[in-house]
């Protein structure tokens, strides 16, 4: 037995249940919660309609609960009429008034704390602002803005109007925005003038006019939000401040009743081919998994202080900041920076300040602090903190270990949750005071989410331990309706692979035998850098978009901190660079590739050779490229490369 077959068995069966402490006090305990799984297993649509009916505030109730007509483009509620910022602000707005919507921690260590009333009034005055710019129903909105509470307001002040928002995360490039907007044809774009970031200043004004100077499609306007008071061209026929826009908007919006299918927004996530693709998601399915989740898997409390450290500008900051802990009445930190500023012990001195009883993040962060040693969170209070989570990539036992030690002092259940920007929130999960958790399992599926591994022939898996296809059986509320503009992309990558019968969610999985599934990555070629998906593909067209660049093919490398690192394999038009030539061109490439996407594709290396190989029929070899870049030993067949010595220069020994 190797030793990493010995570490996972080890593993599958080390298990942690909760206290019985925390089983006492749990929103959902056993009963209930295998009482929601057998509500769901007896009569799954009846299960979904119910929870509608009881966590939802309608403006026209519901008689349809899911339409098949057009599958797979399934529909829920279709009848009905919600408004995701009713069910947000006014509802909490009219029940508890003064409580805490939001605590914001700026870089510099100011904060600012905001009660229901008040982000309702700023989220209407803001909507009322958008309706003066011609802002109607439908029309799509690009928000790419720092982390702060204006980006809630404006994804809130979208969904209260039925404007469509689409979030770019500020750390995408000008280019990455424009192919955004093009897509999208966007008829606003929300940005700052800046954003801090370690110190610095992230000059998002600037990457907007470029982005929209360089789009085909006409942006009507830019709304700018003052956050850094650094001056910043104007185009005063396009821009306006944000804080001009609202002067004189009253403070009072009626929220649009829209139907459940309304496109609440699009959210653009890279799969194996061609550009990122825009994941469209409904109102009433997506709202209702966002709460009904938020509530069971962090087990909010009226006191809690939930800090989930994601950017709006990824599904996690739409579902567990902008959407689901609002939804709940709950109480949201939203921190602007960096986690190392100004040093490394940012994260725990936020916890202790802000008294943070609930904290999500991604493994990449835990890894990254964890190395830092553990007298850094320990010199902070940590006392508060009573339940932690995970997402984005698997964790590592390691990791888990230390978070479990370190930072939950033993006493804090870990929700490791598994979901996509395509399942609109969390599918597999612990619930925390009900599963016994494994360090690297995700466990088990949520009540009403019909997970399976299937092989090839699309057929059940029933032995443990034996990998497969992650699948979805059932059609859910809050999926991903279709591709923005591509329903026919939107068919291919998720539901022919089994002729329409699941939806294949990308990730090969097994069960071990108590049931707890594992994730072992993904099948196709997305990367996941910084619990951040990124396609191979999108790294490999921004490369050969440079003028010396011929063929370049990327593959990911296993990275203790970021989970996966970038190896690019690069043939240059010309002679292949070598010495000082090719650090020169390896830095220009990095650079080039940050400008193109941002800076999480920076390729981490980079290698230059006279060819890359390929099959007979032309098809890079990515599976050898993937045992160079690791320094594995080769097992695929070369027999077939025209010049094997190549094989030397892709190893960098030539
Ligand atoms: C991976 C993030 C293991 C997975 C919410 C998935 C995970 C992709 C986990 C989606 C987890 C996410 N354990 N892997 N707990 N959570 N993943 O769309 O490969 O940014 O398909 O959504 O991240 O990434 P996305």
């Amino acid at each position: 037995m190797t030793d990493e077959l010995i570490e996972s068995i080890l593993n599958e069966s080390r298990s942690f249940a909760p206290s019985k402490k925390f089983i006492k006090q749990a929103n959902l305990n056993k009963e209930e919660a295998e009482r929601l799984k057998e509500e769901a297993s007896r009569n799954h649509i009846e299960y979904w309609a119910k929870l509608a009916k009881d966590e939802l505030d309608w403006f026209l109730p519901f008689k349809n609960i899911l339409d098949e007509s057009k599958a797979p483009n399934y529909e829920w509620f279709n009848d009905g009429e919600i408004n995701a910022s009713f069910n947000s602000l006014d509802v909490n707005a009219s029940n508890n008034p003064e409580k805490t919507a939001i605590i914001f921690e700026a870089e510099d260590g100011k904060s600012e704390r905001i009660t229901y009333k008040e982000l309702l009034s700023r989220t209407s005055q803001f909507a009322n602002g958008l309706k003066k710019l011609g802002v109607v129903q439908m029309d799509r909105v690009v928000i790419y803005m720092p982390m702060c509470p204006e980006a809630v307001i404006a994804m809130q002040a979208c969904a209260r109007i039925g404007a469509i928002h689409s979030v770019v995360f500020g750390g995408f490039s000008s280019n990455a925005l424009k192919d955004r907007i093009e897509d999208a044809e966007a008829k606003i774009v929300i940005t700052a003038d800046g954003a801090y970031r370690s110190g610095n200043i992230v000059p998002l004004k600037q990457a907007t006019d470029e982005a929209v100077a360089q789009s085909s499609h006409e942006v009507k306007n830019v709304v700018v939000f003052k956050r850094t008071g650094e001056k910043v061209e104007f185009n005063q026929e396009r821009d306006i401040w944000w804080a001009d826009l609202i002067s004189g908007c009253d403070s009072h919006c009626d929220p649009e009743p829209l139907n459940a299918e309304h496109p609440l927004f699009i959210l653009y996530t890279s799969g194996s081919t061609g550009k990122p693709k825009g994941i469209q998601h409904s109102t009433a399915g997506y709202i209702l998994h966002a709460k009904t989740t938020f509530s069971w898997i962090f087990d909010i409390k009226k006191d809690d202080v939930f800090w989930c450290t994601a950017d709006v500008g990824w599904i996690t900051g739409h579902t567990y900041v902008a959407y689901g802990p609002l939804l709940a009445g709950a109480t949201i930190l939203i921190y602007e920076g960096a986690p190392t500023f100004p040093d490394v012990g940012r994260f725990w001195k936020i916890c202790e300040k802000h008294a943070v009883t609930i904290f999500y993040t991604a493994p990449t962060a835990i890894r990254a602090l964890m190395k830092h040693g553990d007298e850094i969170p320990q010199s902070y209070d940590l006392s508060e903190l009573r339940l932690l989570g995970t997402v984005g990539e698997p964790i590592n036992p390691e990791a888990w270990m230390w978070y479990h030690n370190i930072i939950g002092k033993e006493r804090c259940p870990i929700v490791d949750t598994w979901w996509q920007t395509e399942t609109g929130g969390a599918m597999i999960s612990p619930l925390p005071g009900v599963t016994n958790t494994k360090p690297g399992s995700c466990t088990m599926p949520m009540p009403g989410i019909d997970v399976d591994i299937v092989d090839e022939s699309g057929e059940s898996v029933e032995a443990p331990n034996q990998g497969g296809y992650l699948v979805i059986k059932k059609p859910w509320p809050s999926m991903l309706r279709t591709i923005w503009g591509d329903n026919q992309r939107y068919i291919e990558t998720y539901w022919d692979k089994f002729d329409g019968r699941y939806y294949v969610a990308g990730d090969s999985a097994y069960k071990d035998t108590d049931g707890c599934h594992w994730i072992m990555g993904r099948i196709d070629d997305v990367l996941n850098v910084s619990g951040h998906r990124l396609g191979t593909m999108e790294v490999e067209s921004a490369l050969v978009s440079n003028e010396k660049v011929a063929e370049a093919a990327v593959v990911g490398k296993p990275h203790d901190v970021k989970g996966e690192s970038i190896f690019a394999f690069v043939v240059t038009k010309g002679n292949r660079p070598t010495g000082e030539d090719a650090k020169k061109m390896q830095q220009g490439l990095r650079e080039w590739v940050n400008e193109q996407v941002g800076a999480i594709a920076k390729p981490d290396e980079i290698r230059f050779s006279d060819n890359l190989p390929k099959t007979r029929s032309g098809k890079i070899m990515r599976r050898l490229l993937r045992a160079i870049a690791r320094e594995e030993a080769i097992t695929q067949d070369i027999s077939t490369l025209e010049d094997e010595s190549i094989i030397k220069q892709l190893q960098g020994k030539e």
